[in-house]
């Protein structure tokens, strides 16, 4: 092969430029292949928006947040939305991106992303596109890798701003509710709130009982600890499947995320208890900055790996983690189901052997 194509698509992460950088330099390096840059994901491709990267293009990038390349999570060409007189409405538009794949000249193409790019990419390689993934997403639920890069920053960021959350409800006599990200797994909640000593961590694969969670804050209080962490995860939800808390019948989950299902266990749990409660939502902080260390480890281990399976042939597949090492996972793996999880994972035992709440 002579020519490739590189984009980063869906939600960014810490991560994504080292990726870029990693890919990058070894084809040129060790392959001497020509590398162009998609913009905005698969929007770029739609709209025949791209860039030469050259080596010098890459110098320096691999300790930044977010991508150089930019992002979309909106533009699945499959079900591209477009405006016209101020309505919005779908149309398919893979056969543009077909058609740039060709005029482009590129003989692969790598597609950053998780789940719902990882879905696009199999699409368009059933229809005969030479497409290799790397897998992407701070929420760690891509299935198929034991680890996505951007994760190990993002439990970094949620558990500093745990402690330090720990320092003002102490002072205050609390109950502190801290939301991080997780629309589907818990992973975050799980590892940031073991690490930032969270004494509840409400995930999405245990619905909840706020019953539960009072009684457990006030026998805290009973046995004099005066302050609490309560650690959600934005996809935590009531037990019972229906979001109605505290007289406020919220319709869907999407509703919730807008307005934060923490601000329900708050109140809630003030409601209750009469602890006094506080609530911060961790949001987008959590996919902001620079990588960790290992995050730009992992990212370029995925980036050297997806450049090898390109020249290769091995299409359709994506660099996985799987205990130390990487291999080469087909893509259809990643979106078979989510990886949430598991209700005997270790870590949960973990984390309630060192009195943290999950739920009854
Ligand atoms: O999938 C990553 C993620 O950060 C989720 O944790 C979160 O629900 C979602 O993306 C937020 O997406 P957006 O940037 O569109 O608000």
């Amino acid at each position: 092969i002579k020519k490739i194509g590189i984009l980063s698509a869906g939600g960014d992460c810490p991560g994504i430029n080292a990726v870029i950088h990693a890919v990058v330099k070894k084809a040129i390096l060790d392959h001497n292949l020509e590398v162009i840059g998609f913009l905005d994901g698969f929007q770029g491709m739609v709209e025949k928006r791209w860039r030469k990267l050259e080596y010098n293009d890459v110098s320096g990038i691999m300790p930044l947040g977010g991508t150089i390349l930019g992002t979309s999570n909106k533009a699945n060409p499959f079900r591209y939305p477009v405006w016209e007189n101020k309505e919005l409405h779908f149309e398919d538009r893979s056969e543009q991106v077909i058609e740039t794949y060709q005029e482009t000249g590129i003989d692969a193409l790598i597609c950053i992303g998780g789940d719902g790019t990882f879905h696009i990419a199999q699409r368009f390689f059933e229809k005969g596109l030479n497409v290799i993934g790397v897998p992407k997403t701070i929420d760690n639920d891509l299935n198929g890798t034991d680890l996505t890069f951007g994760f190990d920053s993002a439990v970094s960021v949620a558990t500093e701003a745990i402690d330090r959350i720990h320092t003002t409800a102490q002072s205050h006599h609390r109950a502190m509710v801290i939301e991080v990200m997780g629309r589907y797994a818990g992973w975050i909640a799980l590892e940031s709130g073991i690490a930032g000593g969270g004494d509840v961590i409400l995930i999405p694969e245990i619905p909840f009982d706020m019953e539960g969670v009072c009684r457990f804050l006030q026998k805290r209080i009973a046995a004099g600890k005066r302050f609490s962490i309560v650690v959600v995860a934005e996809g935590a939800r009531p037990k019972g499947g229906d979001y109605v808390i505290q007289k406020k019948v919220v319709e869907s989950h999407d509703q919730i995320r807008l307005g934060g299902i923490s601000y329900l266990v708050g109140q809630e749990i003030e409601a209750r208890t009469g602890i006094e409660t506080r609530v911060v939502i961790l949001g987008h902080l959590q996919r902001g900055g620079s990588p960790t260390a290992f995050d730009r480890i992992l990212a370029t281990r995925f980036g050297a790996e997806a450049v090898k399976l390109a020249v290769q042939g091995k299409f359709g597949y994506f660099p996985a983690l799987i205990g130390q090492e990487i291999q080469p996972m087909p893509i259809k793996e990643a979106i078979a189901s989510l990886k949430t999880v598991p209700l005997d994972h270790p870590l949960l035992d973990v984390a309630r052997s060192m009195g943290t709440y999950l739920g009854d």
